[in-house]
């Protein structure tokens, strides 16, 4: 290669390279590493998850162990647990968290309508959601998850966070995934 060709060949490198990590790019690389960050974390946790299950049988057991690992490994969170659905209401399972009411009637609160439409609920600010039933002054925002067992609605997992607007598309995501392992695991054990 002529030193002439060699020089051409590093100037269009160059300009490739400038190219390539403009401002934008550089700003899209970040915004698409903070992104991975949740959905990084919720693979974790189905691995973990999966750890903790096996080879155990006991429901409540279960229950309260993946509680407990979520209240601990997802941040700003200041309520983990369950209710199951006992007839036309919700009733309190194994939760991390402060004490909780127990009862909650279909079409009640964030719990109960999420049950009542059989879908996720997200809600960035409780304090907007009307009939929110407040069970810790300290929670801002909250998401709840069915539990279905095919068609069967067995309950509902709740997460509340001290942080407004704390839960996104990607926890609705991340905790449904939990729940699908979760409840696979439970009827495996059938
Ligand atoms: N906030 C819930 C009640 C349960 S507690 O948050 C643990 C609701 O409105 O259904």
């Amino acid at each position: 290669m002529s030193p002439q060709t060699a020089k051409k060949k590093s100037a269009q490198k160059k300009t490739v390279s400038q190219k390539t990590v403009t401002k934008k790019t550089r700003k899209r690389r970040v915004a698409t590493s903070t992104n991975n960050v949740k959905p990084k974390l919720y693979a974790n946790l189905v691995v973990q998850l999966l750890s903790l299950l096996k080879d155990e049988h006991d429901f409540v057991a279960n229950a309260a162990n993946f509680s407990a690992l979520l209240f601990n490994s997802l941040p700003n969170v200041n309520w983990a647990g369950f209710y199951f659905l006992k007839g036309d209401e919700l009733v309190l399972g194994p939760f991390q968290g402060n004490p909780a009411c127990v009862r909650i009637p279909l079409g009640k609160g964030v719990c109960g309508v999420a049950a009542q439409q059989l879908e996720t609920i997200i809600v960035p600010n409780v304090h907007e959601f009307p009939g929110h039933i407040a069970c810790d002054v300290a929670s801002n925002s909250e998401i709840v998850v069915p539990l279905f067992d095919g068609e069967r609605l067995l309950g509902v997992l709740d997460l509340d966070s001290p942080t407004i607007g704390r839960f996104d598309d990607q926890d609705a995501e991340g905790l449904n995934e939990l729940v699908t392992v979760f409840v696979a695991h439970e009827e495996g054990l059938e």
